[in-house]
């Protein structure tokens, strides 16, 4: 797996030298926030030897390199998820990837599903702490020891001081910042009603088909960590009307422009 992470940042390498200091991962509804920034260099994911590619409608696969405002950034513009049928390692290679290029630190936003009652179709949510209970965690197999441990802390995946630094952004743009714990399960299929009560009794606020997975192979090379879910939908069960990829999708670009507004504030100060 190392050697297969050192081709993929020779193969970038050979095609920009730019070194990122904030990795972005943007899920449904931000896929063009990347054409918004100043960019320096794009590398289409499909030019890079050994990387897996997104099969999914909307997202675009590339990394956008940067700058929003004075930050250097890179952005992965389309992700990858275990529900496409790669092996969770391949998941997280390009977080991995733009960590070996340099960024210290990675903000992953997302789309997901509301299972705290209190939430609102359009909140946002600062992720507080996750559960991977239903996936495998990225770190299985040989343990990559020049990135970090075989048996890595997860007692805070997600940095105190980038919560701190996302609060009072949130409250600059007068956004109404939810906070609260994300739960990973595979999809593609939305999960059942039974699936959800059980996300809510384990302490779960919302569930989402990424992001964990990529918290923890972030953090486990030491990179500081922050995520942000923006809620589409109730979960189901808890939503009147059945799931579809079009009600996320079109709640994810309603909230896109005060989405873009906030990660563009907490760039510039993490
Ligand atoms: N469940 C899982 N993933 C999701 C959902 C959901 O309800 N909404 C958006 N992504």
């Amino acid at each position: 797996m190392y050697n297969k992470l050192m081709q993929c940042l020779r193969s970038v390498r050979e095609k920009t030298d730019f070194v990122p200091e904030v990795a972005l991962i943007l899920g449904s509804g931000l896929g063009d926030y990347a054409d918004g920034i100043e960019i320096v260099d794009t590398v289409d994911y499909s030019d890079i030897e050994s990387f897996p590619v997104s099969t999914v409608p909307g997202h675009r696969g590339r990394f956008v390199f940067g700058y929003v405002e004075k930050t250097p950034v890179v952005i992965m513009q389309g992700r990858v998820h275990y529900y496409e049928g790669y092996d969770m390692k391949d998941v997280v290679l390009p977080t991995r990837l733009m960590g070996l290029m340099g960024a210290k630190k990675i903000l992953l936003t997302n789309a997901s599903g509301g299972c705290n009652p209190d939430f609102r179709v359009g909140d946002l949510m600062m992720i507080t702490d996750h559960i991977t209970t239903g996936v495998p965690s990225p770190l299985i197999g040989p343990n990559i020891d020049e990135l970090g441990l075989r048996f890595p802390d997860m007692s805070q995946v997600y940095s105190r001081r980038l919560h701190q630094i996302i609060r009072s952004c949130a409250q600059e743009c007068g956004i109404d910042l939810k906070e609260g714990v994300y739960v990973q399960f595979t999809g593609p299929n939305f999960e059942t009603p039974a699936e959800v009560r059980l996300a809510r009794i384990w302490g779960g606020d919302t569930i989402g088909m990424s992001t964990a997975c990529e918290a923890i192979a972030a953090h486990h090379m030491g990179m500081e960590v922050c995520g942000i879910s923006c809620i589409t939908n109730l979960a189901a069960g808890i939503s009147k009307t059945a799931i579809t990829h079009e009600e996320v999708q079109e709640t994810a670009d309603r909230v896109a422009h005060v989405f873009r507004e906030l990660v563009t504030k907490i760039v510039v100060r993490m």
